[in-house]
């Protein structure tokens, strides 16, 4: 895992915007996994200055959402498609039948489920998925005690998720109670995963996944058997990292790290 402990919000939305740039540079075609909150707002929104200003274009990009809200039409004004065409799709060159969100409205959500995971599969799995983390370590929705092989499915979100999510409804009770979500087994299979979390919020679920044990009790702690993560924090985030220096220290000679790969592929921690 490689952490990166940035100076603020803005440099952490800078360098995942960043790790996007360079791989849809390389594979225009690229499979992206996206996510929603509040947390990769500032990537989407660079990347849209990126595209005005004829930097990126992302015209043959795929996209998978990792979830959505059951019994949310996607026109909803909260529904997770509502919030990627406000804050992305809309806002530069992609392709809407390249862009998938798994569907909250479908009755039959094992069907819907799988489908999602086939989706995937066909277009060759993601290679580039970006994360936030919940404020009891979970990612996507899949929340703690989630099953660490766990793939798309119904979950049942936790008061807290609930509370926290609620800013963006006019009420605790219009959040739903359900989600559709992709699981930590279909996130592990990504090439590269990238997590980014910011302020002080965060620094107790950050501090677990990236030095506690691995357990589905946080189940952003999985990431630590995946070969390929980037985590992008600021200082308030990492506030309670017990490692912090060790981490700045191999961020301070990246440089020469890098030097030792035969490939151009970024170095692990
Ligand atoms: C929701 C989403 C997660 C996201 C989390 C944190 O629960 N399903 O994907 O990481 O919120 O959101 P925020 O970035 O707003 O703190």
């Amino acid at each position: 895992m490689r952490v990166v402990i940035l100076e603020n919000a803005e440099q952490v939305s800078s360098r995942a915007a960043d790790i996007f740039c360079d791989l849809i540079g390389e594979t225009p075609d690229a499979v992206l996994g996206l996510a929603t909150g509040g947390t990769p707002l500032g990537t989407y929104r660079e990347l849209v200055t990126r595209y005005r200003g004829g930097k990126v274009r992302f015209a043959d990009v795929t996209t998978f959402n990792l979830d959505e809200y059951v019994g949310l039409p996607p026109e909803h004004s909260q529904s997770y498609r509502t919030f990627m065409r406000t804050h992305l799709f809309d806002q530069a060159d992609f392709s809407d039948r390249r862009c998938h969100l798994p569907d909250g409205t479908l009755g039959d959500y094992q069907r819907a489920c799988e489908d999602y995971e086939r989706q995937i599969d066909n277009a060759g799995g993601i290679d580039l998925q970006i994360l936030g983390i919940g404020t009891d370590g979970h990612i996507a929705f899949n929340e703690p005690g989630s099953s660490l092989a766990s793939r798309t499915r119904i979950k049942a979100l936790t008061e807290q998720t609930r509370s926290d999510n609620a800013r963006f409804f006019d009420s605790l009770d219009a959040v739903p109670r359900l989600a559709i979500t992709m699981g930590v087994g279909t996130i592990l299979d990504a090439e590269h995963v990238v997590l980014l979390a910011t302020g002080s919020s965060k620094a107790a679920a950050v501090q677990s996944f990236i030095e506690g044990p691995v357990t589905a009790q946080v189940p952003a702690s999985a990431l630590q058997l995946h070969q390929r993560v980037t985590v992008l924090l600021d200082q308030a985030a990492a506030s309670r990292l017990v490692r912090q220096d060790y981490y700045r220290y191999v961020e301070s000679i990246q440089a020469e790290i890098e030097a030792t790969h035969q490939t151009d592929r970024p170095s692990e921690v």
